[in-house]
């Protein structure tokens, strides 16, 4: 028992002196553990007189008590110094500038796709989408496109095999049983979803993929294309020409480029037309913009009453316009990008060169295009 008050000295160093949660532990279980020191003089009280015991049992729990809270505060110590050391190591200087984005861009197709939503939201039209599969009434039928029409050819589009099982609303009298699961050969198809869904007015655009069997050059089998739609009951050519001359102008940045209309033929608008930009093609060189040229870039019409009564829109009451355009055209133009077909190649090479900055969405109040 003599050497109590020296089994003190020396516990608390110890625990004084532990530089980790790890030593503690040692230090608990040689004091405290089954086979440690305090619990050792413990179990000897037994032997002992009931007087002496009594004073000795105190003696030790005291001094019991006194180690384990000795252990806890050091431990609560450590536990502080290792939080501290590990704020300092992972601490984040928010003032940092941000690292360069160098790893990733926007593809060509998609930045002009966001160019022309840009564009077109600001003149108040909505995004819609559709179904790249789409069956033959919504990518024909409905769109006053007839059965003998060279673009439902087998050679022009790609059908699926088989039929969807039975009829649309709105399926015109006399057409077959069942529809024919056809890749959406222009993005014409959402003018009729859009329709059917929601009632007039509307002003959308759709954007999206679109499929043709063709490739060369300046084909290929899948492209893009943006469609738009106006339906109200007052809309009339003037808001179509105003519209559309106000987008070419805007997306290639050339305020006065001259822009035409050339009489054409759609069999879903009536009147239809082919717009037409400026540009110049001198050896080799061409320029988009006041020339002896004109190249074609989008089709449009005033939309087919036959469609809106399709659609159960009152061709009496309501009226609007519609249009198409060829997205990679546009961009190649715009960024003079030679051949179609490296859009869709995947060249990482290639989408360093022609891609864009990732944070840097277009917009007409910050610019286009960077
Ligand atoms: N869908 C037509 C095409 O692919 C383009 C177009 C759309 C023309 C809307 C007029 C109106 O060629």
């Amino acid at each position: 028992m003599d050497d109590r008050p020296a089994l003190r000295d020396e516990l608390l160093t110890a625990v004084q002196a532990a530089s980790s949660v790890d030593d503690l532990e040692r230090i608990r279980i040689s004091a405290l553990g089954k086979k440690g020191r305090i619990t050792a003089l413990m179990k000897n009280l037994g032997q002992m007189d009931p007087e002496v015991r009594r004073e000795a049992g105190a003696a030790l729990n005291v001094l019991k008590d006194e180690v384990a809270a000795a252990l806890d505060a050091r431990k609560a110590a450590l536990a502080d110094a290792e939080l501290d050391a590990r704020l300092a190591a992972e601490r984040v200087d928010v003032t940092l500038p941000p690292r360069p984005e160098t790893e990733g861009s926007i593809h060509p197709i998609s930045q002009t796709i966001d160019e022309i939503v840009a564009i077109f939201g600001e003149m108040g039209f909505a995004v819609a989408e559709g179904p790249d599969i789409e069956d033959d009434w919504y990518n024909f039928t409905a769109l006053n496109i007839p059965p003998e029409h060279p673009a439902r050819q087998e050679m022009d589009t790609f059908y699926l095999p088989g039929h969807l099982p039975g009829h649309l609303p709105g399926h015109l009298p006399g057409e077959r049983d069942g529809r024919r699961m056809v890749l959406r050969t222009h993005t014409s198809p959402v003018q009729i979803r859009t329709m059917l869904k929601t009632p007039p007015p509307l002003r959308v655009i759709a954007p999206g993929r679109t499929y043709r069997c063709d490739s060369d050059a300046t084909h290929s089998p899948m492209f893009h294309q943006v469609e738009g739609l106006v339906v109200d009951e007052s809309t009339h050519m003037g808001h179509l020409k105003g519209c559309l001359i106000e987008f070419c102008r805007t997306f290639f940045a050339v305020d006065d480029l001259p822009v035409r209309f050339r009489a054409s033929y759609f069999p879903f608008t009536e009147p239809s037309a082919e717009v037409d930009i400026g540009c110049t093609r001198k050896d080799g060189a061409f320029r988009i913009g006041h020339g002896d040229d004109w190249l074609e870039i989008l089709g449009c019409g005033m939309v087919n009453p036959k469609v809106l009564d399709n659609c159960g829109i009152d061709s009496g009451r309501y009226q609007g316009f519609a249009f198409g355009m060829g997205i990679e055209r546009i961009a190649m133009l715009k960024y003079g990008i030679p051949d179609l077909r490296t859009f869709f190649d995947s060249d990482l090479r290639w989408l360093r060169h022609y891609g864009f900055r990732a944070l840097a969405v277009p917009s007409l109040v910050t610019g286009l295009a960077p």
